[in-house]
């Protein structure tokens, strides 16, 4: 199996490690076959943006990287734009992964989408996007 640099970067040095304590928004997911987990914690000011990120996956090297992919990509963004984040973009970003990886990129994207649907409840706006679970789309 071949790792691009940047994927081996982003894992051996994973950007935006850790909690925020009062999040905004806070998500997790899993995927129940390999059984790795993903935390996200948003913090997103007035203006809908969101202005840190931070993330704890308990998971392969690839759930890492991505993951940590993820919070570069949507750190400064708006929840909007955070929310058109696809799986598939992270990967670009990381200049690829093996395909029997690409379900840990999923997850990256899950554990966004889950964490601004936390935020939304929070602040009582409506959920209006597809929450699926990394086990339904794709298979180990
Ligand atoms: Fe499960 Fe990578 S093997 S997320």
């Amino acid at each position: 199996m071949q790792y691009s640099d940047k994927v081996m970067d982003h894992f051996a040095n994973p950007r935006n490690v850790g909690e925020i304590e009062d999040a905004q928004g806070v998500g997790v997911v899993g995927n129940a076959k390999c059984g790795d987990i993903m935390k996200m914690y948003l913090q997103i000011d007035d203006n809908d943006v969101i202005s840190d990120c931070k993330f704890k996956t308990f998971g392969c090297g690839a759930a890492i990287a991505t993951s940590s992919m993820a919070t570069e990509l949507i750190k400064g963004r708006t929840v909007k734009e955070a929310l058109a984040l696809t799986n598939s973009a992270v990967v670009e970003a990381l200049d690829g992964l093996p395909p029997v990886k690409i379900h840990c990129s999923v997850l990256a994207e899950e554990a966004v989408k889950a964490a601004i649907a936390d935020y939304y409840k929070k602040i009582g706006r409506e959920v209006d996007f597809p929450l699926e679970s990394a086990d339904e789309r794709y298979e180990h």
